[in-house]
């Protein structure tokens, strides 16, 4: 991959990266549209992150399909995909890895503590195989997004990161490779998600500001079916990701939200802006 990159590199091109995990959807295809009308080669890479899942999540039952996915992109007019193996990107004496400290405890971290720490080890690896003048995230991991732009500042990697809006099924459920998990029930009650924010959203709109009382009219939303099974909902600065207690129309945020749905693990967010 990087003899690739070298030869467009040599040759003027700009190159961009669409880091996944395959499965893909319409927002993957997004992305990869993004990409394509920023960058002369877009590099796709479909790996299913072992360092990313902690011991009793869906490592194992991560959907994939590769055929399914190598015709989706051949279809989009990606120019490469990227398909390592496990043990090509974690070889036996495999040791270094990176960490964001302290955005990565909140949130998604506090339940998924070692989860970051797999992610922006990965994606420093594949911006180090694929060496892409541009790399592009999906709104819908906005804390990912946080996390890894952190990790840029901090080592100094010079590539643009591009973060494009969340994809939505016409009744608003963000798209998601795990969305296939959901039973008929489960994909109606996943709507909650959602609606909750809306509702925030909403509720901003008519002038309320306290965190707190915004938190908790969304989960009576959450709560108004059987199904769910609330993780968090945090309202961060959207620059600083830091939560926040009252909401000033200074500054921008995120209202995020992870929820399981059944045994399905979902997270969705906005970006507020007053
Ligand atoms: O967002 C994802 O699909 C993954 O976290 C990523 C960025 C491809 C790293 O494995």
């Amino acid at each position: 991959m990087q003899r690739i990159s070298d030869k467009l590199k040599a040759a003027g091109k700009s190159i961009g990266l669409v880091p996944t995990m395959g499965y893909l959807h319409k927002g993957h295809l997004s992305l990869i549209k993004k990409s394509k009308s920023k960058c002369n080669i877009t590099v796709v890479s479909i790996f299913v992150n072992p360092t990313q899942f902690a011991p009793n999540e869906d490592l194992s039952k991560y959907p994939r399909d590769i055929k399914r996915d190598k015709k989706i992109l051949t279809a989009a007019g990606v120019d490469y995909l990227f398909y390592p193996e496990a043990d090509e990107i974690y070889p036996s004496g495999f040791q270094t890895h990176v960490e964001v400290e302290n955005i990565t405890k909140i949130l998604e971290g506090e339940f998924r503590p070692s989860h970051f720490r797999g992610v922006t080890t990965i994606v420093a690896i594949l911006f180090n195989a694929v060496m892409p003048h541009y790399a592009f995230f999906g709104q819908k991991d906005a804390q990912q997004a946080a996390v890894i732009k952190r990790m840029m500042q901090d080592l100094k990697i010079t590539l643009k990161l591009i973060v494009c809006p969340i994809v939505r099924e016409k009744d608003g459920l963000a798209l998601s490779s795990r969305n296939v998990y959901l039973s008929e029930k489960e994909r109606k009650d996943a709507l909650v998600l959602n609606k909750s924010l809306r509702h925030a959203e909403q509720l901003v709109k008519e002038g309320e500001r306290v965190v707190k009382k915004i938190i908790s009219e969304m989960k009576k939303i959450i709560f108004s079916v059987d199904t769910s099974n609330l993780d968090y909902i945090g309202i961060v600065n959207a620059e600083s990701f830091e939560p926040v207690k009252t909401i000033s129309s200074k500054s921008s945020y995120y209202i995020l939200i992870a929820c399981k749905i059944g045994t399905t693990r979902l997270i969705d967010n906005i970006l507020l802006k007053i």
